[in-house]
C-alpha cells in the first residue's frame, strides 16, 4: 500500500484544517482534492456543477484519484540529509496527506481507488455538529437548499456505508479539538 494518508468525511467535518496541521506535524506534503480539481480546471467547484454538472464533476473526481496513484507509483524513493548533512536515500516513499471532497467516495470504484492510494480515515460527525460549521457557507453548491440540516441528514444516512466501505479507521469528531483529533489519528498512523 501507497504511504499517503488520507482524510474523508462529509462536508464540513475539518478534512482540510485537519489534514493541513496532520501535514505539517508530519513533514508530509498537503493535497486537496477539489483544490486540485479547481487548479486543473482553472474554474471553481460551484462554477463546474453550474456549467457541467455533477455527474462530470465525479469523473474529475475519479480522474484525480487516478492520476494520484499514478504518481505515487512513480515518485522517487525520498531523500534526507543525515547528521553529517550527507543526502541518503530513506527506505519508502514519502506520502502525502490527502484530504478529498465528501462526495468522492460515494462511487464504489473510488473506493477501490483510495485504499489502493493509502490509508483512509473516516472523520465521523453528527449532522448537527456539521450543520453548525458550514451555516451561511455558499461555496458548496449540494447545500444551496431551504432546509440545509434536512438535506444533510439524509446526505449524511445514504453515504454512511459507503465511508464505512472505504475507510480502514474511523474518528469520531464530534466535541473534539482540532489538537484532540490530530493526536488520534497519529497514533493509529504510527501503529501501522
Ligand atoms: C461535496 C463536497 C465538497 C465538494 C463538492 C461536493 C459533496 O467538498 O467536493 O461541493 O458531495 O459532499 P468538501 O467535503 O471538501 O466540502
Amino acid at each position: 500500500m501507497k504511504n499517503n494518508m488520507i482524510l474523508i468525511g462529509y462536508m464540513g467535518c475539518g478534512k482540510s484544517t485537519i489534514g493541513r496541521r496532520l501535514a505539517k506535524i508530519l513533514d508530509m506534503p498537503f493535497i486537496d482534492t477539489d483544490a486540485w480539481i479547481e487548479e486543473k480546471e482553472g474554474v471553481t467547484i460551484s462554477e463546474i456543477f453550474a456549467a457541467q454538472g455533477e455527474n462530470s464533476f465525479r469523473d474529475m473526481e475519479t480522474k484525480c484519484l487516478k492520476t494520484l496513484i499514478e504518481e505515487s507509483d512513480s515518485e522517487p524513493d525520498s531523500v534526507k540529509d543525515n547528521d553529517e548533512g550527507i543526502s541518503e536515500e530513506v527506505n519508502g516513499r514519502k506520502g502525502s496527506v490527502i484530504s478529498v471532497g465528501g462526495g468522492l467516495p460515494v462511487r464504489e470504484e473510488n473506493q477501490k481507488l483510495l485504499r489502493q492510494l493509502g490509508q483512509v480515515f473516516y472523520l465521523k460527525a453528527m449532522p448537527d455538529t456539521i450543520f453548525e460549521r458550514i451555516k451561511g457557507d455558499t461555496t458548496r453548491p449540494l447545500l444551496q437548499t431551504e432546509n440545509p440540516l434536512q438535506k444533510i441528514k439524509e446526505m449524511m444516512l445514504f453515504r454512511e456505508t459507503k465511508y464505512q466501505a472505504a475507510a480502514q479507521k474511523v474518528i469520531v469528531v464530534d466535541e473534539k479539538s482540532i489538537d484532540q483529533i490530530v493526536d488520534e489519528i497519529i497514533k493509529l498512523w504510527q501503529e501501522n
